[in-house]
C-alpha cells in the first residue's frame, strides 16, 4: 500500500553521490508525506550546487538536515527524539551544523532555536532557495540562521530535483504547493502557505526528462491536486484578479493530466491527493480516456457524517461524497479508491461514528489511512472547539474502522484474483529475494517469482493466484 511505503520510508536517509567535485557531506533525513520526500530532492539539488553530496553515514556529515512533519503530535515527537540523538555527535564535532526543514520548522519558527538548543538552522518549505545564503551567513558570523517566510509564488519550477533514494523507476513531481482549504483540524495551511500551481511547461519538461532517464511511473503531487490552476503564476485565490487573456488560457488539472499522459504515453501516471470538493467529472473522463493514467484515486473524506464534516470545514456533505463515489464507479469502473479518516474529532458522537462505518461499507474502499484526532496548536479546531472525545473512545473507534477496512481491503483484493494484471516491477520483495515486488494500476502491491528475462522497470503481465488484505500473490503469465 502506498501509505505503507511512505510509512516504511519515515526517517529514510536520502542519498545519491551526484557530483565528484563536491567535498562536503549532507545527511538528509525525511519524514511525513510524499511532498516532503519530493522537497528533499529539491533541497539536495540546491545544496549539490553548493558543494554538498548526500551521505547515509552520520559520522561523516558536515550538515544534518531533518525534513519534518507536523501533521499529528506523534510525528513531532518522533523528530524531537531524533534530534536529541544528535546531541553526542555535536559534542564530538562542534563544527557540525544541524538544521530543521519543513512543516515543524514553519510551525515553531524561532521557538525551535530556543527549545532545541542543538538546532542551528530553521528553514520553512518555501525558503529552500535561501539555504546557501543562510549557510554562508552562519559560517561568517557563527550565529544561528532562520528563514520561515512563506511565498505566494514559489513552486521551485526550475529546479531539477536530485532523484534520491528511489528505485530509478517511480518518481514524484510536485505540481501545486500549499493549501487554501482550511480544514479546521489541519496544520498544513499554516505550515505550507497559500495554494499555488506550477507552470505546466516546467512540469512537462520534468516528466520528459524522467522518461529519458528510464523512469516508468510519475506521481503528480499536491496537497489538493484537483484544484490545480495555472494562469500565469500567483496564488489560486487571486485568479479573480487575472487578466481576461490569463483566464481564457488557464489550464486546469484535467487539462494538465491530458498533457502529461499524451506527452509520456509509455509510462504510468498517478496523482495524489484529491479533495472531494474539488474533484470534477472532467478528471474522471481523462482517467477513462488515457490507458496510462492509473485507475486509482486517493479521496480522503475524514468522516462519514455531514455535521462532523461541517465542523471540520470540509465543503461537502455525506450525500455529495457518495454521489462522487457513484460517479467514479460509473465513469472509471475498474478504479480503486482509498481514503483518509479521522475518528474522535471534536464532539463526535457514537451515531456520527457509525455514519463513518456505513460510509466505508458503501464506498468499498481498497485501502485506508486512519487516524485518531490529534489537536494541533493554532488550528481553528484548537481555537474554537473542545478536543472532548476521550482517548479510550478514540482508540476503540480507530480499531473499529481499521478492522472494517481490513475486511473491505480483503474483499477488494479478492476481486483481483484469477485475472491477469499489468505490473510495473519496482524492486525485490523485502520478504523473499527470489521474488519481484510491483504494483498494478489500482495501486495494489503484487509479489511474484523472478524470472531470468525480467528486471526492475519492466511492465509484465502477472496472473494473481492468491492474496492477503495487503498483498496480491501471483506468477508471470
Ligand atoms: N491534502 C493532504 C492531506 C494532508 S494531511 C494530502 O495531500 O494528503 C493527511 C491526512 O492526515 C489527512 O487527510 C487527515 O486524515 C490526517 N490529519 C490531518 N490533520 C490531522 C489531525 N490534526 N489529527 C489527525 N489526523 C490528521
Ligand atoms: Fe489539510 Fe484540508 Fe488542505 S486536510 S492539506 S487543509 S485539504
Amino acid at each position: 500500500m502506498e501509505k505503507k511505503i511512505i510509512e516504511s520510508r519515515q526517517g529514510e536517509v536520502l542519498v545519491k553521490q551526484s557530483n565528484v567535485k563536491n567535498s562536503k557531506k549532507l545527511f538528509l533525513e525525511s519524514y511525513g508525506c510524499q511532498m516532503n520526500f519530493s522537497d528533499s530532492e529539491i533541497v539536495a539539488s540546491i545544496l549539490n550546487e553548493e558543494g554538498y553530496n548526500t551521505t547515509n553515514e552520520l559520522d561523516e556529515a558536515d550538515l544534518i538536515l531533518l525534513n519534518t512533519c507536523s501533521i499529528r503530535e506523534k510525528a513531532e515527537q518522533t523528530i524531537r527524539k531524533r534530534l536529541s540523538q544528535f546531541n553526542t555527535l555535536k559534542k564530538i564535532k562542534p563544527k557540525l551544523t544541524v538544521g530543521v526543514l519543513g512543516c515543524m520548522a514553519e510551525r515553531l519558527k524561532t521557538k525551535f532555536l530556543e527549545e532545541e538548543h542543538l538546532v542551528d538552522l530553521v528553514v520553512g518549505p518555501d525558503a529552500y532557495r535561501d539555504l546557501p545564503n543562510l549557510l554562508k551567513d552562519m559560517e561568517e558570523d557563527g550565529r544561528n540562521a532562520i528563514n520561515v517566510i512563506l511565498s505566494k509564488e514559489e513552486t521551485y519550477a526550475d529546479i531539477n530535483p536530485v532523484r534520491l533514494g528511489g528505485n530509478g523507476v517511480t518518481a514524484f513531481v510536485s505540481i501545486t504547493r500549499g493549501c487554501d482549504n482550511m480544514c479546521t483540524f489541519c496544520v498544513v495551511p499554516f505550515t505550507r502557505g497559500r495554494e499555488r500551481s506550477r507552470d505546466p511547461y516546467s512540469i512537462i519538461k520534468e516528466c520528459r526528462e524522467l522518461v529519458e532517464n528510464n523512469y516508468k511511473e510519475i506521481t503528480l503531487l499536491g496537497q489538493n491536486i484537483d484544484s490545480y490552476l495555472w494562469y500565469g503564476g500567483g496564488p489560486k485565490k487571486d485568479f479573480a484578479k487575472a487578466t481576461e487573456l490569463q483566464k481564457a488560457t488557464a489550464i486546469n488539472f484535467a487539462q494538465l493530466l491530458d498533457m502529461v499522459a499524451t506527452e509520456c504515453p509509455d509510462i504510468r501516471i498517478r496523482f495524489s491527493t484529491s479533495n472531494p470538493q474539488d474533484m470534477h467529472e472532467d478528471v474522471l473522463h481523462m482517467m477513462a480516456k488515457h490507458k496510462n493514467i492509473c485507475k486509482y484515486i486517493h479521496l480522503p473524506v475524514q468522516s462519514g457524517n455531514t455535521n462532523v464534516l461541517k465542523r471540520m470545514n470540509r465543503q461537502h456533505t455525506r450525500e455529495e461524497y457518495l454521489c462522487l463515489i457513484d460517479k467514479i464507479r460509473q465513469i472509471v469502473p475498474e478504479c480503486a479508491i482509498s481514503h483518509d479518516m479521522i475518528v474522535g474529532f471534536c464532539g463526535e458522537t457514537e451515531e456520527e461514528h457509525k455514519d463513518t462505518l456505513s460510509l466505508m461499507e458503501y464506498a468499498k474502499y481498497d485501502f485506508g489511512y486512519m487516524f485518531a484526532y490529534s489537536e494541533r496548536p493554532g488550528t481553528p479546531a484548537h481555537k474554537k472547539m473542545a478536543d472532548d472525545v476521550p482517548l479510550e473512545i478514540k482508540k476503540r473507534r480507530l480499531t473499529e474502522i481499521i478492522n472494517l477496512q481490513q475486511k473491505l481491503s480483503l474483499d477488494r483484493m479478492k476481486s483481483y484474483l484469477n485475472k491477469i494484471h499489468e505490473v510495473l516491477i519496482e524492486g525485490t520483495s523485502k520478504k523473499n529475494k527470489e521474488e519481484w515486488y510491483g504494483r498494478i494500476s489500482q495501486n495494489a502491491v503484487v509479489v511474484f517469482p523472478k524470472t531470468k528475462t525480467t528486471k526492475v522497470g519492466d511492465f509484465v503481465n502477472v496472473k494473481v493466484e492468491d492474496c492477503t488484505s495487503a498483498t496480491l500473490i501471483g506468477k508471470i503469465a
